[in-house]
């Protein structure tokens, strides 16, 4: 098994973003997303107009991935396809094609849940380019973390904490009873009357702020889990209390309030983590998810390795948010395993990580 190359050809459309990837093996040969912009206007996705824009991209989007592959249909050993946790409408388009295409190609359909994905994306091969080309030869020396390892998923639908204990085995430490810590970077947004997704533009702003100006409130839950519903609601308070007293509250402090307030949603995450690395003795930690883009959220979790003598693992920017390619290397490793599902196969909007 070891010395054949196996070629994947994964999908993901589990929310907004339509996006195909090849992998021959752990190495990315390409990885196509198309982002739908229709939801800007809303400040938030729609998931009925999340679905038609996927049934518009779907083919576009698999032909470039595997153009820019350089790949034939014929050449794939297998298709991979996220089943859930995700939107039903948005999850089916994507199914239904996978399954079309492992149908007419005769080759296994294999079935990935998304939030597996986005953490073994830390197991992508990072190959070096040689004359802008991925340069076979020269691999990256060490591939992702060590078992056991702790990963603080972090994205615009959910805040897990998990304990990797191998590829395929996911054990939930915590996790939010409410809403995740991407909701809670948006609603937080749009409460600013910035754009959606707001969480890039609130750490933008941040850069120029004062993290301690302002005071936000914590809500207290047992075990490892967070809620953010509560902070969320008192961050609209905040706002609309000082408003009231000046018209030109925002502007005039949206430095200070992004820098602030994304502060705060840090220590609420970073506190949980602590105590999951200090009871489980591991030494390793990861991020990953949309969120794990936040270069305030990136530089404190770097730090920790000098505060707590760990190691962090930080994924490339291109892995953070929805693609296919972490869909891809989670595919393989089922590959290696023969674990591959049949054509009875339908999407699960609510999906467990382990
Ligand atoms: O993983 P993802 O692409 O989709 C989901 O599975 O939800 O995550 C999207 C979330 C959004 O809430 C977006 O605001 C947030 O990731 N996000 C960020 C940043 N980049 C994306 N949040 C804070 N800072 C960022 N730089
Ligand atoms: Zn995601």
């Amino acid at each position: 098994m070891q010395n054949v190359n196996i070629y994947i050809l994964a999908i993901e459309s589990s929310c907004d973003d339509t996006s195909c990837a090849v992998l021959v093996n752990d190495r990315v040969l390409s990885n196509v997303t198309a982002n739908q912009k229709i939801h800007q206007q809303y400040g938030g996705v729609v998931p009925e107009l999340a679905s038609r824009d996927h049934q518009k991209n779907i083919v576009p989007v698999v032909d470039a991935a595997l153009q820019a592959a350089n790949i034939t249909l014929q050449q794939l050993q297998a298709i991979a396809i996220t089943r859930g946790p995700g939107l039903m409408g948005s999850l089916l388009v994507g199914l239904s094609f996978a399954k079309s295409l492992s149908l007419a190609l005769q080759i296994p359909l294999i079935e990935v849940n998304h939030m597996q994905g986005h953490i073994l994306a830390h197991f992508i091969r990072v190959s070096e380019t040689r004359n802008n080309q991925p340069d076979p030869d020269s691999y990256r020396e060490n591939i992702g973390p060590n078992f056991p390892f702790i990963c603080l998923t972090v994205s615009g639908g959910h805040t897990q904490i998990v304990k990797i204990k191998d590829h395929l085995d996911f054990e939930l430490m915590g996790e939010t009873i409410d809403d995740a810590v991407g909701e809670a970077f948006d609603k937080a947004a749009k409460i600013l009357g910035l754009p959606y997704p707001g969480g890039p533009m609130i750490d933008q702003l941040a850069k120029e702020g004062d993290v301690t100006k302002f005071k936000f409130a914590h809500t207290k839950v047992p075990e490892h889990d967070y809620s953010f519903s509560g902070i969320k609601t008192s961050f609209l308070y905040f706002i609309q209390n000082n408003v009231q007293k000046n018209e030109h509250f925002v502007t005039e402090n949206l430095n200070d309030i992004c820098a602030s307030y994304q502060h705060h949603l840090i220590q609420v995450l970073l506190k949980n983590v602590k105590e999951v690395l200090k009871v489980t003795q591991i030494k390793q930690l990861a991020i990953a998810g949309g969120v794990s883009a936040n270069s305030a959220l990136r530089e404190q979790i770097k730090a920790l390795e000098t505060e707590l003598g760990i190691k962090t693992f930080i994924p490339k920017f291109e892995y953070c948010t929805d693609n296919a390619a972490m869909i891809g290397i989670t595919a393989y490793f089922k590959y290696l395993k023969n674990d591959f599902s049949d054509l009875s196969l339908t999407p699960l909007t609510r999906m467990s990580v382990q």
